[in-house]
């Protein structure tokens, strides 16, 4: 086991390189680490995956081409990366079509807080932009890589649909799509993951993904499928049959290697390279070093969560960055880069005159951590419980006609 391991990283193209500095992070779509409190460092992991921070320069152009306030995950780094979001922005000025695709490896019931940050920025981006939108559940990947059934992973797969759906996408233009089911109704999107099977050798998926000798072929052949819905052509009722409508996919960091992949094949089977937007890692209640999970039910909030679980989860287990006792907290200020209550107000109050006041007295001493903590409560209360209303109203009858292919609200 402890060997594989060595031999994965060793294999790992974009890793490797750091295999011998002990404080490096590790990144790839299975495991994170990083043994930094305040996380992993996203500066170098641009250089390192060859990706471009989001600027300034790109936060006023969304601004100029949509005239809509950016997110504040944008504004406030959560969102800090990208590939060619800047021909989608061009599209977008000449008034010509894009789409986007986002998924979620569904491998158990309960959702986190922190699964939510990139379906909420889609939703965003999709009521900005007005485009159609698919979601992959990749059944079919947690199935190969989880000890789980195929029953299990199915049932967990609409579950979390639901969840998706609760924070309120638009039906008219969103399809919902579980693998194992849609490779059977369309024999597109199937012709779309052998062509790109074809092109794509195991040396290739060996140095992006670290697979071994050891590793199931179904692991090996799975990136063809994550790959295949950045093209249009897998979706043939919604695009009219068009294979070049260009993609972009925001998603988490550790989701880039296999759009690495799919930008590397597109040009060879004459398909448009998606563009992407990423966003960095939710941190655990512990912090930002430990490791979040979702069958560890106190590592973060649950979107199944009461709101005395939250207010108990948060007093008991958000790190604080504050001192060991109030004078000296008085005296030399919180640190808001390794405290967690700060850490997730920035990911969820929307204010920012708040949190800026917020950040400023907490630093100079003048706040407690218990104040953050009580703010911090409010907000996700406030939040988990819209969501929990909303999934009341999902039905199966909902959930089905999110996931049955048809055109969209979209012409092409
Ligand atoms: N592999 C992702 C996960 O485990 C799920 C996924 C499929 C995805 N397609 C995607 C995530 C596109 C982001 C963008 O969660």
């Amino acid at each position: 086991m402890a060997e594989q391991q060595v031999e994965k990283m060793a294999s790992l193209d974009v890793n490797s390189e750091s295999t011998d500095s002990k404080d490096e992070d590790f990144v790839d779509p299975w495991n994170v680490q990083s043994s930094s409190a305040t996380g992993v460092d996203y500066a170098k992991l641009i250089e390192r995956f060859g990706c471009t921070a989001i600027d300034q320069v790109l936060i006023d152009r969304i601004k100029s081409v949509t005239g809509k306030d950016p997110h504040w995950f944008l504004t406030r780094g959560i969102f800090f990366s990208h590939r060619e979001m800047h021909k989608i922005l061009n599209l977008y000025e000449q008034k010509k079509p894009f789409y986007l695709y986002t998924g979620r490896g569904p491998s158990s019931e309960a959702m986190h807080v922190g699964h939510l940050i990139p379906f909420l920025f889609t939703k965003w981006l999709q009521e900005t932009f007005d485009v159609p939108l698919v979601i992959q559940m990749t059944d079919d990947e947690k199935y190969l890589w989880k000890d789980i059934t195929m029953e299990e992973v199915r049932r967990v797969a609409l579950e979390n649909v639901k969840d998706i759906i609760s924070l309120g996408f638009d039906m008219e233009k969103t399809f919902i799509f579980c693998d194992f089911d849609y490779v059977g109704q369309c024999p597109e999107f199937y012709r779309t993951i052998v062509k790109i099977q074809k092109h794509v050798t195991f040396n290739q998926v060996k140095g992006i993904f670290g697979f071994g000798n050891s590793d199931s072929i179904g692991k090996i052949a799975f990136p063809a499928v994550q790959a295949a819905p950045s093209f249009s052509s897998s979706f043939p009722l919604i695009f009219n049959g068009k294979k070049d409508v260009p993609c972009l996919i925001p998603c988490a960091i550790d989701q880039d290697p296999y759009f690495r992949m799919t930008r590397d094949v597109a040009p060879r089977i004459d398909f448009q390279k998606p563009a992407l937007m990423h966003s960095v890692f939710f941190p655990a209640l512990q912090g930002a070093n430990s490791k979040m999970s979702a069958s560890e039910p106190n590592s973060s909030i649950f979107l199944t969560d009461t709101p005395k679980q939250i207010k108990d989860k948060i007093n008991k287990y958000a790190f604080s960055g504050g001192q060991a006792t109030v004078e000296e907290h008085r005296e030399k200020g919180g640190n808001c880069d390794v405290d967690i209550s700060f850490q997730y107000l920035k990911f969820f109050l929307e204010d920012d005159e708040r949190l800026e006041k917020i950040r400023q007295d907490y630093t100079s001493g003048e706040l407690l951590t218990g104040y953050l903590k009580k703010d911090l409560i409010a907000v996700l209360q406030k939040l988990i419980a819209d969501i929990q209303a909303k999934r009341k109203t999902v039905t199966d009858d909902i959930a089905k006609a999110f996931m049955t292919p048809r055109k969209l609200k979209c012409d092409f």
